[in-house]
């Protein structure tokens, strides 16, 4: 794209403040400003006003869930058949790692975040002890995936090479850095980051699939014949990752996708509620379930929407393919974001910009079912959010050695 190019897009999207300072550029930078403006997705501001479209209203329901009771019952049955699925390498895993630690106060990758008391454990090393339980007793490696922003890419990549793989196969191991989208502010002015650079973010989780894909791996996937996929969170140092009785019990359910769930301990704790709304799988996030839904009990005093997922689904791949182009519902964050203002970098305090993010609990609901899959919150659930108090560095740690693992 040559200059004038830039002009005429940015003039017919009313953004042509992002060539103020073009004038002083080198020519390297001047390429790289006009690289950038040709990659903005200025659909995406479109959306700034829009509300969120994955709480309209509808008819919703508790679903039937494979609660503890079950599992414990058919518990062999269903590790027989996820181990199968997993012998036979049609099971794979993603890591979610784009997110920044900012609830924390980390500014480097949240997995290397140490959480270790008398020896360094940090984050991804404890995640890949959990995958070595799963790895050990089927004697087999699976696929793994892990998506890394533009921001910590670099980071994540040295931090694994540096920790030998973990043990790890490297050549099993595959990372990708998430999609992006410009940043705005409330006007809907995109930002410059640089005098000579957009401001961009990562896209939010729902965006996983479909980077996945455009950066290529999902090559690996096809001719490797993996069927589903697990996808995790960074921050959840307690869960199990390709467990075959979930992998199992959501193959014998015939449904699309399967989500880990565990009962919500109060109407507010920060997790998103899995409902059904009229007859389809809906996942209602935190901060934007009504009050009267996250509230409502029943007869006994319990919680009828009471299922928190803990951000561990199993995706149909087949399936995946089939939906993941459909436009997922942009989120709007409202962010401090530094940017360029009269040629220099202002660092806000307060909220002034708009990032647009999709979720991954949007997507549930394009995969038409989902089975809710009960784990132990003690056993499986320990995310570290925050410094101190609720979901911290302090609450996993306790969890941790409860189920004794040494700090
Ligand atoms: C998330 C879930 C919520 C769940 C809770 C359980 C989503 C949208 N929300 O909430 O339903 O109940 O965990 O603890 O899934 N990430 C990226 N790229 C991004 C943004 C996030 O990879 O652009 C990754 C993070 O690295 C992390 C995960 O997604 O692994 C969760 O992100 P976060 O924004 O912290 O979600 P929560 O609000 O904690």
């Amino acid at each position: 794209m040559n200059y004038e190019e830039a002009k005429d897009l940015l003039a017919k999207h009313g953004q042509l403040q992002l060539l103020e300072y073009y004038g002083g550029l080198t020519e390297e930078q001047k390429s790289l400003l006009l690289d950038d403006i040709s990659k903005i997705n200025f659909g995406v501001v479109g959306h700034l006003n829009e509300s969120d479209k994955t709480n309209d209203g509808g008819e919703y329901k508790c679903p039937p869930a494979k609660d503890l009771k079950d599992i414990a019952e058919n518990r062999r049955l269903y590790e027989a058949e996820g181990l199968k699925l997993l012998k036979a390498g049609k099971v794979g895993a993603v890591l979610l790692a784009g997110g920044q630690g900012t609830r924390l106060g980390y500014d480097k990758p949240k997995g290397t975040f140490n959480i270790g008391e008398t020896r360094t454990l940090t984050i991804f090393g404890q995640l890949m002890n959990n995958i070595k339980e799963v790895t050990d007793l089927y004697g087999g490696y699976f696929h793994l995936f892990i998506m890394t922003s533009s921001v910590n890419d670099g980071q994540t990549r040295s931090f694994f090479g540096k920790n030998g793989y973990f043990g790890y196969p490297p050549e099993k191991i595959h990372f990708y850095i998430q999609d992006t989208e410009p940043v705005c502010g409330f006007d809907g002015k995109i930002f410059l980051s640089e005098k000579h650079r957009v401001a961009l973010a990562p896209n939010g989780n729902g965006g996983w699939y479909s980077s996945l894909v455009n950066s290529g791996l999902g090559e690996i996937i096809s001719a490797q014949g993996i069927e589903w996929l697990n996808i995790f969170s960074v921050d959840n140092v307690l869960q199990r990752i390709c467990d075959p009785a979930f992998i199992g019990a959501t193959l014998l359910s015939g449904k699309a996708c399967g989500a880990k769930v565990v009962c919500k301990t109060c109407p507010e704790e920060k997790v998103g509620v899995l409902t059904e709304r009229d007859g389809e799988p809906c996942v209602l996030e935190y901060f934007e379930i009504p009050p009267e839904l996250a509230e409502k009990t029943d007869r006994d005093g319990n919680l009828v929407y009471r299922y928190g997922v803990i951000l561990n689904y199993l995706f149909n791949v087949g399936v995946l393919n089939e939906i993941y182009r459909h436009k997922l519902p942009y989120h709007v964050a409202k962010k401090a974001v530094p940017h360029i203002v009269n040629g220099v970098t202002v660092k806000p305090e307060k909220p002034n910009a708009c990032k647009f993010e999709t979720l991954v609990v949007d997507m549930v609901r394009y995969m038409g079912s989902c089975l809710a899959y009960e784990v132990e919150r003690e056993i499986e659930f320990a995310p570290v959010k925050n410094k101190t108090g609720v979901d911290s560095v302090d609450t996993a740690r306790r969890l941790l050695k409860l189920n004794g693992v040494k700090l």
